[in-house]
């Protein structure tokens, strides 16, 4: 298989854990290259399901090498956590799984940090998952981080966590008005986690270079999607690191030259978790309806998903900002009762017509999405093996949907379960 990035053409959640667990049979290596425990893949093999927060989803590929890239950022705890649950499981972990030395880490004082500053700006809050993803990921742009490596080294550490404490003390008691933390209960809590990770610790860009030097291939699991990427995304109702395509490069230490193809991973229909805009949300009975037919709840905080139409403007413009050469569909199935669906293919903003979502974020509570509708299958897909033997309605919608995109699709999936999609 050639080298190949997965990444969520939305607002996260597409099911890239099904696609990545589907392609892992081919690759030899997998890598998670941004993001961190916000994240959720799940996976139900064999009836039963698993839900991986860190991991790469590849995992449940016995033999294959899975890898914790330089690009995210782990909560060693949660890591922790993972490793014994999938171990319960009978899932070989050991020999299996590999941790940049260069991953920056999550601290308690992140995750306070985190929903702190959820709770003092109020009406205006991002709606985070509450985990420090963005109060590491600011450390580690303000060069205060601490990483991997640091964690293994006994004085480094120390040093490095007592500065931390101080200045972040300040913040709490002084601004926040919050209790300070304590350096003795992190500094053991970390050096217990310390004695079982240092086994996992890899330098991931030998590892990966390596390997496709000699004609191995690499899988690159993204997380969340483009539309909450820190550039490219709905700013600032988005998350701190690279979801698009180019993180994959960033977050692993593997050069651009040596990818060969990207796949976006998008639902049938649209949803996004937390604040935000989101032009082509359902309104009240149809959000339910779609909710509940498609189990959409995070698989990390529980939190209901907001649910919409398909919206074309927002995926063509994610294949162009990660160049993405295919495309696969999700949960074709949670359609399947709808007597009508419909694309969302340009933006009227007043006057005028947009093909590519604006940059101001106050702009877009004034788009209003242009529709077309096309009658639905009504028809159980949920069995389906093959394009072929899709309902003809629902194959004119992934038809349209090809046209509107100019990429081909090439997954398509039907259910949760791994046997539940196909290639087309
Ligand atoms: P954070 O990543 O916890 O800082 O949250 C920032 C935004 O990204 C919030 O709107 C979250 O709901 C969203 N988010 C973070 N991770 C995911 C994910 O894995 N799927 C969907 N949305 C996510």
């Amino acid at each position: 298989m050639p080298n190949t990035v997965v990444v969520g053409a939305q607002w996260g959640d597409e099911g890239k854990g099904k696609v990545i667990d589907m392609l892992s049979e081919r690759a030899d290596i997998i890598v998670r290259f941004q993001g961190g425990n916000n994240a959720g893949h799940t996976v139900v093999v064999g009836g039963q399901e698993f839900v991986m927060h860190l991991i790469p989803s590849g995992i449940l590929h016995p033999g294959k090498l899975c890898i914790i890239g330089n690009g995210v950022v782990v909560d060693p705890k949660v890591l922790l956590e993972e490793i014994d649950s999938l171990k319960k499981r009978g899932v070989e972990i050991d020999g299996n799984l590999g941790l940049s030395d260069s991953a920056h880490l999550i601290f308690p004082y992140h995750r306070a940090l985190d929903k702190l500053r959820e709770a003092i700006v109020g009406p205006g809050k991002i709606g985070t998952t509450g985990r420090g993803i963005g109060p590491c990921y600011t450390d580690k742009a303000a060069r205060v981080g601490i990483r991997v490596a640091d964690l293994l080294e006994d004085e480094v550490f120390r040093r490095k966590l007592q500065m931390n404490l101080e200045e972040k003390n300040e913040l709490f008691v002084k601004l926040y008005q919050a209790p300070p933390f304590e350096f003795e209960s992190i500094y053991r809590e970390y050096c217990d986690y310390r004695e079982r990770i240092a086994k996992y610790v890899i330098q991931v860009p030998i590892v990966l270079n390596r390997a496709i030097t000699q004609g191995k291939s690499i899988l690159f699991e993204g997380a969340q999607g483009t539309w909450l990427d820190i550039d490219h995304g709905t700013y600032p109702y988005v998350t701190s690191s690279s979801a698009t395509a180019g993180g994959a490069c960033v977050g692993t230490g593997v050069g651009p030259t040596r990818i060969d193809q990207v796949i976006g991973v998008v639902k049938a229909y649209t949803t996004r978790v937390g604040e935000g805009p989101f032009p082509t949300e359902f309104p009240p009975p149809l959000m339910e309806q779609i909710r509940s037919k498609g189990k959409e709840f995070g698989a990390t905080t529980g939190r209901p998903r907001r649910c919409g139409w398909f919206d074309a403007v927002l995926v063509r413009h994610s294949i162009l900002l990660n160049g993405i050469t295919e495309i696969a569909v999700t949960k074709l199935d949670v359609l399947d009762d709808s007597p009508r669906v419909k694309i969302c293919t340009g933006y009227r903003l007043g006057e005028k017509f947009l093909e590519v979502p604006p940059a101001v974020i106050d702009r877009w509570s004034q788009i209003e999405p242009v529709y077309e509708e096309h009658p639905g299958w009504l028809m159980d897909t949920s069995q389906v093996s093959c394009f072929e033997d899709l309902p003809p309605a629902a194959r004119r919608y992934l038809k349209r949907l090809e046209e509107l995109l100019r990429v081909k699709i090439s997954i398509v999936s039907v259910g949760s379960k791994r046997e539940q999609a196909f290639h087309v």
